[in-house]
């Protein structure tokens, strides 16, 4: 993968037109980073955090338009709401489960004792069912009120990818209805991929099953 997008970026930048890699450089280069291996690992983590969330995304959306017949009729009455099921499937079945937080010197957190370097696993999953911050948080509801999502993190390192991510998953669970696959029964079978931090479903078409 290295090799791959080191070759990307030599070639995109003796071409004509810039491509996302070069631009990536483009715009490091004027806050001051020019490494070459810097923007290569980081044009790497923008390819993969895309590409896993989202696509999980996608496959938690098909799992639950089967699984809520009612949901399915609206949507299929109003388009427009498939924007509102993306969303409370970001808070319901998100994706991404979880985060890690590093302790940058010793300290207490949550009343308890902790060393430079220890880990704090965040789980976001169950922060979006709260009942304090989603009442009856167990209720899908893509008409939910004050929403709150913690699926993208928060603070400094919150994901930059939210609106790109919720746009590529509408699109495309729209246009996978419209095609006229049946959901309920490429839902019937859901496994997920093994992953410490993520929920991807995996669908069966008949033709795999
Ligand atoms: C449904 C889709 C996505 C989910 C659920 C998701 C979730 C997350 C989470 C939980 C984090 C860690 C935040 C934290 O620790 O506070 C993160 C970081 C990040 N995400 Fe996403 N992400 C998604 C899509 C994307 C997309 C489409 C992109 C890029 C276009 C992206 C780029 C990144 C990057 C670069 C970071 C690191 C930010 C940093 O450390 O400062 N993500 N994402």
């Amino acid at each position: 993968m290295r090799d791959l997008f080191h070759s990307l970026l030599s070639s995109q930048q003796v071409g004509r037109s810039a491509g996302l890699l070069a631009t990536l450089a483009e715009e490091a280069k004027q806050v001051g980073c020019e490494e070459t291996e810097v923007i290569v690992a980081n044009g790497i983590g923008f390819l993969s955090q895309a590409y896993e969330a989202t696509a999980g995304l996608i496959g938690n959306t098909i799992v639950a338009l089967a699984s809520h017949r009612t949901v399915r009729e609206q949507v299929r009455a109003d388009p427009s709401l498939f924007r509102s099921v993306i969303k409370e499937v970001l808070r319901y079945d998100p994706p991404i489960q979880n985060t890690r937080r590093f302790l940058a010197q010793d300290g207490r957190v949550a009343n308890q004792e902790m060393k430079e370097g220890d880990v704090v696993l965040v789980v976001l999953a169950a922060a979006n069912r709260d009942p304090l911050a989603n009442p009856n948080p167990e209720q899908f509801d893509i008409f939910r009120k004050d929403r709150h999502i913690f699926t993208f993190g928060a603070g400094p390192h919150i994901c930059p990818g939210e609106t790109l991510a919720t746009m590529i998953a509408s699109a495309g669970v729209e246009q996978l209805t419209a095609s006229g696959v049946d959901l309920e029964q490429l839902a019937r079978t859901v496994i997920y991929r093994s992953s410490v931090n993520a929920r991807i479903a995996l669908l069966a078409t008949k033709e795999d099953a």
